[in-house]
């Protein structure tokens, strides 16, 4: 768990709890499946006999990554053919249940390497905002709900956890860190990708005007901690550092660094795409008109991805406490579940991609 409280960690909640309730992230970032598919057409794979590199970053516990990586496999195996090696690297943060990946890996009848003995993986534990593979070394790039994180808190938000619910001096620090953060992803990526090689990004969008689906589900997550900090579940000081460090993009942020020229660094805009998402757990509480099962969805989706980063500014978490970050969760995770069935909403939601190249030489 992160110590420094302008830096939270941003990992998911262990022992496979993302795994199980990431279905958002999982239909989501399929509609980027066609543009992998197509952009990988166009790679140089280079010198048969050398392994051909896929790095998806911000894997988190993988299940999520078995049918990008499927996609990617079986797109370079059509042009190389069953004995090249490929290496496939998961990366995500150092506090990422990387043995919840492996397992999947091992045992899911949909792991990717299953029945291919030329495949192989590897798991990278490091930010995605440094280096995380050697130069010129990646063919293929992959990031799926994971680059919206921004890699600092720039200002803490007054009464609220969830920087769009910020004016002012304090939202422009947000859009300036988001905007930072997400050249600096870029330029890493520029740095890893082999001249030809394409990256292909999605992340959960906001509309122009910068609103997004899910600010009524942070509202009520912001009423519910009010409620704990009154029942003494958590303290004022705690509450008020608590921000979350993640940013639903538009799509002029993501095409922003490649408005003059088409490139950014060496990597050159090959396209983007913004598509709606629908809630799926609506689409059943429509049918059923069942609010408990639709607040029970949307609540342990919130809690896979979300408390263990609101946790992770609670002193008792600070100090290594892991069941603090337990309790926390518990607490947070059912009272949002109250208020989710007392006003049942839909989180249909924006996906925006960017499909990027870097230039041949
Ligand atoms: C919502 S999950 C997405 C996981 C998966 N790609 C998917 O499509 O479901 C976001 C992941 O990004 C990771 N992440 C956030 N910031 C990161 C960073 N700076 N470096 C590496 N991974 C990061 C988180 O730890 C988390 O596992």
């Amino acid at each position: 768990m992160a110590k420094d409280a302008a830096r939270p960690s941003a990992a998911m909640e262990g022992r496979g709890s993302y795994n199980k309730h990431s279905l958002i992230p999982s239909v989501g970032a399929a509609f980027a499946l066609p543009h992998l598919e197509r952009a990988i057409a166009d790679v140089p794979l280079g010198p048969t006999g050398q392994p051909v590199v896929i790095a998806d970053y911000g894997s988190s516990q993988g299940r999520n990554s078995l049918a990008p990586m499927r996609v990617a496999i079986d797109a370079i195996r059509a042009r190389a053919g069953a004995d090249r090696p490929i290496l496939v690297c998961h990366n995500d943060q150092p506090a990422n249940d990387f043995n919840s990946l492996f397992e999947v890996l091992d045992t899911s009848p949909d792991s990717y390497s299953r029945g291919d003995p030329n495949v192989y993986s590897c798991a990278i534990g490091r930010s995605f905002y440094e280096n995380v593979l050697p130069p010129n070394s990646v063919h293929v790039g992959w990031s799926a709900y994971a680059a919206m994180w921004v890699s600092r808190i720039p200002a803490p938000i007054p009464g609220h956890v969830f920087f769009a619910r910020s004016t002012g001096q304090i939202r422009a620090a947000w859009e300036r860190q988001g905007a930072e953060d997400w050249e600096s992803f870029l330029s890493f990526r520029a740095r890893e990708l082999r001249p030809g090689g394409c990256l292909v990004i999605s992340v959960p969008g906001a509309e122009e005007d910068g609103a997004s689906a899910f600010e009524g589900m942070w509202d009520q997550v912001n009423a519910e901690l009010a409620g704990m900090v009154d029942e003494g579940a958590i303290t004022v000081d705690e509450r008020r550092r608590m921000a979350m460090n993640v940013w639903p993009r538009r799509r002029a942020d993501l095409v922003a660094p490649f408005e003059r020229d088409g490139q950014f660094q060496s990597l050159i805009l090959k396209g983007s795409e913004t598509r709606l998402l629908r809630d799926m757990a609506w689409e059943a509480y429509e049918i059923d008109a069942d609010a408990e099962s639709l607040a029970m969805k949307h609540a342990m989706f919130f809690r896979a991805v979300f408390t263990p980063t609101l946790a992770s500014f609670l002193d008792r978490v600070r100090a290594g406490d892991a069941s603090a970050s337990v309790a926390f969760a518990d607490r947070l995770t059912s009272g949002l579940k109250r208020r989710i069935a007392a006003s049942p909403a839909h989180l249909h939601s924006l996906v925006q991609i960017v499909v990027v190249a870097k230039a041949k030489e």
